[in-house]
């Protein structure tokens, strides 16, 4: 189950992935906001930055004008690494070394046909672990306050 969520500036993309993962018949569950009147984008942050803590939602795709408020938001719940993403490249390469657990998009800078090929690629692609398992360790560690260096 995927976890979507966006404000009113990534409306436009969270409505196309929907009709994408419709057509391909992958389960999601949509947290808001459902139209492109303006809201607060940590609210649809903490909704999805919940269901995939809480395990209800293994991913998460949050969209706002940039990617980046929305991020911002989502990564101060532990347990979340949201990832902007702006090319195919990093869409594959979060998931592989960062094991990126929310995907962020803007839909004021990302066209809706990119934004389904980089959710097509994020979900895709598995965590690598190895020697990346111990520095997403130490992300754990510096939300938990307890890192050293
Ligand atoms: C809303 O106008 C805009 O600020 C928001 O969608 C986002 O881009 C914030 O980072």
């Amino acid at each position: 189950m995927i976890a979507l969520g966006c404000d009113h500036g990534g409306f436009n993309l969270i409505t196309a992935i929907k009709a994408y993962f419709d057509k391909e018949g992958i389960a999601y569950k949509d947290y808001g906001t459902y139209s492109e009147e303006s809201v607060d984008y940590p609210v649809y942050a903490a909704k999805v930055a919940n269901a995939v803590t809480s395990g209800e939602c293994e991913l998460g795709i949050l969209c706002c004008g940039t990617g980046i408020g929305i991020s911002m938001a989502a990564n101060k719940f532990k347990g979340i690494r949201a990832a902007v993403v702006n090319n195919e490249f990093g869409a594959e390469m979060t998931r592989r070394h960062n094991h990126a657990n929310i995907l962020c998009m803007g839909g004021r800078v990302t066209t809706p046909e990119n934004a389904i090929k980089y959710t097509k690629l994020f979900l895709s692609t598995p965590e690598e672990g190895g020697r990346h398992d111990k520095r997403v360790a130490m992300l754990t560690e510096i939300e938990n306050g307890t890192f050293s260096f």
